[in-house]
Parts: structure tokens; C-alpha cells; sequence
């Protein structure tokens, strides 16, 4: 990266170049490499909100027939779906077995500054730390990774990432499918070689994002899941480091939306088709049943107008062969959740932040925010225990941004350029949102009343590496 800085400084060149190497790795592979569809998806173990976390060096399958060194939580590549019931205490003991240094950000929950996986908060390598604090919020599908700066956009890619469910009693009255019938995806791109995990990010990548051309669910690529005809309801994350998805099925049964980042939608939303960027989660509904046995069901990502900078291709995630229907009765609920907008008079403060390319030549900054990138103890905004405020992110460059704030669930007042609008899944409370190009975006949120130290980020995690990432103080 040091390098690329030298290079850089006083050039205006090179982003240009970017644009045309945006879908090749430094071997110049374009495109997605589908492959055989022929590996049973793998579920993560489960555990509950009391449990042992051990990042450490593992070794794994990916690929069929090859073995490569990964990163994980327990067994050989991410980490269990923890599930916790509201009112619980999250109590996991993280001893790190890497050679460097990690720690644990619980994305999408409302935690203590001191438990939050801030990046100055590192577990070195063979320490421990215990994170322990109550699950204080409703139902939802979250997800827990690393957090070290420079660091975490490889360290998820190397393996670090799980999935996080709390339960409560609303959701648990709908009666959702469950067991069985309730699957986690974990879709994330890899960069494999011969089979074997590389991150090896050319100096553009960096800049640009690190973009595999080896589609993984739960860890293992293009794998296929036997289902019942019948209702299934799918948790699932883009657990990936910059690729943005258009989320469908085809034949194109359609997907039912219930839920987003900060759990159930107010009503379920019928969608075709469906984007998820990086750090975002979606909770659908899925129906087989009319599904001829033995038929198959691909869950792809379409094209979609990323503006200069993705979509441009259509490709393949995984593969549903259909099984026998089971006699299912369940019928999704007309209505799901009560979601209270909050009135945009109680806001007390808007900020505006200014999403940049290029700024602060020379101090190895590439991705800012007003001109800022990420300073380690420098509080870059200073926000009153329990206010209402409004933040504005204006992106006038040509890449999309993952937006995500920690310590909050936020609502979208709106988007204005760009696609225009609020898309289905953006109806309810979010964590992290898309700025496409030329867009500008709006978002209304009550900070927790207990002060401490936070930090909000493009969850595109080459772009946060890249310092794409300030701190913000709840005084
Ligand atoms: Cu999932 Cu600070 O991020
Ligand atoms: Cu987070
Ligand atoms: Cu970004």
C-alpha cells in the first residue's frame, strides 16, 4: 500500500485504470467460475450465548479435492450460528490461537464501547478476553468478525465470520419455519489457487475491493441443498468483503422478505429480486411447494446497474434440488412486527458526511469521509447519550459504499439520486446500507443513553482497511 501511495501521489491516472480491472484478479481471471453444484451444504455447528471462541489457523476443503489453510472460529472455516434469546447474557471467551493479533465485533448488536470489538481493542495473539454483555434488543439475524484495523478485510476473508441469531417471543409466535426448515447462508466470494485461499490483493484491490471469482456458502463453493416442497425460511448474510449481490431464484419462484438487518419488517415484501452488499443480512420466505420433485432451483445473482463499478454479471450461488412435499401447512403471516418511524422533528442534529476518493494525497488515505480517514483515538464526532440525529451520506464518487454505523439500528428517511427510493428490505431497521454512485442517502437513528466509543465505516472492507472509517464519542 506504501507503495501504491508513492506511485499515486500527483497522479490522476490511476483510478482510471481501475475501472477496467475492477473483475480480474492479478492472473487476469474475469467472471465467475461456476462449477459442479455437487457439495452438500454445510451448516454451522450451533451454539448458545454462552460459549468458547478460538480463532486460529485451520485447514479445510473449499474445493472439492484440494485442501487450503483457513482461518476459523472453531472447527475449520468461519465460526458457529450463535443463538441467543433476548434477555440473555453473551458471554464468549475468546482465546486467540493466530500468530496476530484479532478481536470480535458484534455487528448488529447493541453493546458496551468496551465489548464492542472496537479496532482498538485487539486480543493479541495468544490472549484472551472474555466479551460478556446482555442481548437487550428484538429478534433479528446479525453476525460476528474480526475487527482489527488493516487487517479485518483479510482476516474475514481467510475464514473469520458467524452468524448470530436472537430470538424473542414476538418472532416465536409467528410460528416461522424452523429446525430443518430454517437455513443459514453465508454467501461469501473467495479468491481461490489451485484450490488454496489466497489474499492477495493487487495494489488497486486494496483501493477497490477484493473481488473472488469463487462464489462460497458457508464455506464451501457452489454448494447444492436438498429441500422438502414446502415453506423454508433462509437467514442470509453477505459475509463477503466488497461484492454486492442482486439476490434470485430461478425459475423465479419469487422471495418473500421478512426481515432485514434489525430483524422482522413490519409486513412481508414479495420480491423478484433482491441486492445485499457486504455486512448486510436478509431473513426471506422461500415456498417449493409447486416445485416438481426432482427439479432445481438455483439461487443466483442477476446484473444489476452498479453504476462504473459492479453488477456487471449474472452467475450462480448455489443449487436447490426438490424433494418430496411434506404435508406443510404453514401460511406466512399477513403481518409481522410493529415498526415505529421515528418522527424526523425529534432529530436534535444533522450530520453530513461527504463520501471521497482520492483525498488527503500522500498520507496513505484513499477513502474518506469529509477529507478524514481513520485515526486511531482521534474522536471525529461527539454525539449526546440518547439523542435523535440525522446523517447524511452523499457519494458523488463512482463506487458503491456499504454504509455501517455500530451501536445503533437506524432508519432510512431516503435516497435521493442514484436508483431513488427505498428498496423492499430497506423498510425496516437497518445496520448497514448501500450508496450507490451519485447517491444520496438519509438515515434517522437514537443513540444508545450510555457513553463510550464507537466507529462507523464502509463495510467494504478493503475500503474500511483503506481507512474508510471514523470514530464517533457518545458523551
Ligand atoms: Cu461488520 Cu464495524 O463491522
Ligand atoms: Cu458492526
Ligand atoms: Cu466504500
Amino acid at each position: 500500500r506504501r507503495h501504491f501511495v508513492k506511485l499515486s501521489a500527483g497522479s490522476v491516472a490511476l483510478p482510471m485504470v481501475l475501472q477496467n480491472c475492477m473483475f480480474h484478479d492479478r492472473d487476469g481471471n474475469a467472471g465467475i467460475l461456476d462449477t459442479g453444484f455437487d457439495r452438500p451444504l454445510p451448516l454451522p455447528e450451533e451454539a448458545g450465548a454462552s460459549l468458547d471462541l478460538n480463532p486460529a489457523s485451520q485447514r479445510t476443503s473449499i474445493l472439492e479435492g484440494k485442501t487450503t489453510s483457513t482461518f476459523a472460529y472453531r472447527s475449520n472455516i468461519l465460526g458457529p450460528t450463535i443463538r441467543a434469546f433476548r434477555g440473555e447474557m453473551l458471554i464468549a471467551s475468546v482465546q486467540n490461537a493466530l500468530s496476530e493479533p484479532t478481536n470480535v465485533h458484534w455487528h448488529g448488536l447493541k453493546v458496551p464501547a468496551n465489548m464492542d470489538g472496537n479496532p482498538v481493542d485487539i486480543v493479541k495473539a495468544g490472549e484472551s478476553f472474555q466479551y460478556s454483555f446482555p442481548i437487550d434488543q428484538r429478534a433479528g439475524t446479525h453476525w460476528y468478525h474480526p475487527h482489527p484495523h488493516g487487517a479485518t478485510a483479510r482476516q474475514v476473508h481467510t475464514g473469520l465470520a458467524g452468524m448470530l441469531i436472537i430470538n424473542d417471543d414476538e418472532e416465536l409466535a409467528l410460528g416461522l419455519p424452523a429446525g430443518y426448515f430454517e437455513v443459514p447462508l453465508i454467501i461469501q466470494d473467495k479468491r481461490l489457487k489451485a484450490g488454496k485461499l489466497v489474499y492477495d490483493p493487487s495494489m488497486m484491490e486494496t483501493m477497490a475491493g477484493y473481488f473472488g471469482q469463487t462464489i462460497t456458502v458457508n464455506g464451501v463453493v457452489s454448494p447444492f441443498h436438498e429441500v422438502q416442497g414446502r415453506w423454508y425460511r433462509f437467514r442470509i448474510l453477505n459475509g463477503s468483503t466488497a461484492r454486492v449481490y442482486n439476490l434470485a431464484l430461478s425459475p423465479n419462484l419469487g422471495m418473500k422478505i421478512i426481515g432485514s438487518d434489525g430483524g422482522l419488517l413490519g409486513a412481508p415484501e414479495d420480491v423478484n429480486e433482491v441486492l445485499l452488499g457486504p455486512g448486510e443480512r436478509l431473513d426471506v420466505l422461500v415456498d417449493f411447494s409447486a416445485e416438481p420433485v426432482g427439479s432445481e432451483v438455483y439461487l443466483e445473482s442477476k446484473k444489476f446497474n452498479g453504476g462504473s463499478s459492479q453488477g456487471a454479471e449474472s452467475f450462480k450461488i448455489m443449487k436447490f434440488i426438490i424433494g418430496a412435499s411434506s404435508g406443510d401447512t404453514f401460511q406466512p403471516p399477513g403481518s409481522l412486527s410493529v415498526i415505529d418511524k421515528i418522527p424526523e422533528n425529534q432529530a436534535t442534529k444533522v450530520r453530513n458526511f461527504e463520501i471521497n476518493r482520492m483525498g488527503m494525497m500522500g498520507s496513505g488515505a484513499m477513502h474518506t469521509f469529509n477529507g478524514k480517514s481513520y485515526k486511531r483515538g482521534r474522536v471525529d464526532e461527539t454525539v449526546k447519550a440518547g439523542a435523535t440525529e440525522i446523517w447524511e451520506f452523499d457519494n458523488a464518487g463512482d463506487e458503491i459504499h456499504p454504509i455501517h454505523i455500530h451501536a445503533v439500528q437506524f432508519q432510512i428517511l431516503s435516497r435521493t439520486g442514484g436508483r431513488n427510493g427505498i428498496i423492499p428490505s430497506e423498510k425496516g431497521w437497518k445496520d448497514t446500507v448501500l450508496i450507490f454512485p451519485k447517491e444520496k442517502v438519509r438515515l434517522i437513528m437514537t443513540f444508545p443513553d450510555t457513553p463510550g466509543g464507537f466507529v462507523f465505516h464502509c463495510h467494504n472492507l478493503e475500503h474500511e482497511d483503506d481507512g474508510m472509517m471514523l470514530n464517533f464519542e457518545i458523551v
